[in-house]
């Protein structure tokens, strides 16, 4: 069951949409975005709602019981509300899902919308703190969905190394990101196809660019092959892909134990 996304007409995306005068400021997580987040990741992410659908089946096959799931940078809590109704709907009621993000704003968007649905608050609980801090106890399933092109390149594999190593056997790192193509070209005609995109949902050539510009050296997309190896290299014996739109992928990376 996939949750009411529909949005009143004051948490449309318009932070971008006025000229700025000299440089764009770097993009920021903060309350502005978190208001019409949802908006913004409907209409800049290329089938947002179809990949949270896909997450919130994986999380079915995959979510342990009695063990823990994190959504490493949760925003305003989509996944772990889909998560939580696809989980009951099985019959679940004694589950765990821990939300964590370093905006409290985000924090705030994630409880009301979780309260809204109605979904109990012992079973979703929203940690304003530094995913690089969080300290990941008991999980099968760890989210990071657009998350990980946020974090320091060089933070990167740390992190994914305590994710493998504290995760329970069988269990699984979903991850989703904008990533590079091998060759310029294709990079390209992928980011021309991205922002066709875009405008077809309404956004200007202004707040395309000015988006751009904000996000440079705050979002850094690996290429398909790094991102791979990174999974790889940090214990993960399968890593696969279970969905791509162009220049977006989302990676499914299973420890498997004994
Ligand atoms: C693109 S959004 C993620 C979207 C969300 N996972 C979804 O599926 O709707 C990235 C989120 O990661 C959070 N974030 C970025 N760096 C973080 C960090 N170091 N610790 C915690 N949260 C972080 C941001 O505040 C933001 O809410």
């Amino acid at each position: 069951m996939i949750a009411d996304l529909d949005l009143p007409e004051d948490r449309r995306d318009r932070v971008f949409d006025q000229p700025t005068k000299g440089r764009v400021e770097p993009f920021e997580f903060n309350e502005t975005v978190a208001h019409v987040f949802d908006d913004m990741a409907e209409r800049s992410i290329p089938h947002y709602r179809e990949v949270q659908r896909l997450i919130a089946t994986l999380i079915r096959t995959y979510y342990q019981k009695g063990t823990n799931l994190y959504d490493l940078g949760c925003s305003t809590g989509t996944t772990l509300a889909l998560a939580a109704q696809s989980l009951i709907e099985t019959g679940l009621q004694d589950f765990s899902l821990i939300g964590v993000d370093s905006s409290q704003a985000m924090c705030n968007e994630a409880r009301g919308k979780i309260d809204t649905l109605k979904i109990p608050r012992d079973n979703v609980e929203i940690l304003n703190e530094d995913l690089l801090e969080t300290s990941l106890d008991n999980p099968s399933v760890v989210v990071m969905n657009y998350t990980l092109q946020f974090v320091k390149p060089m933070l990167r594999e740390t992190l994914v190394e305590r994710i493998y190593k504290n995760l329970n056997h069988n269990g699984v790192l979903l991850v989703s990101d904008k990533l590079l193509q091998s060759h310029t070209d294709i990079s390209r005609h992928f980011v021309d196809q991205y922002y066709a995109f875009k405008r077809s949902n309404g956004y200007s050539g202004l707040e395309i660019s000015q988006k751009r510009e904000a996000l440079e050296n705050v979002l850094i997309p690996y290429s398909l092959k790094e991102e791979e190896n990174l999974f790889r290299e940090c214990g993960f014996q399968a890593v696969d892909i279970f969905f791509s739109w162009f220049n977006f992928t989302s990676f499914i990376c299973l420890k498997k134990g004994s």
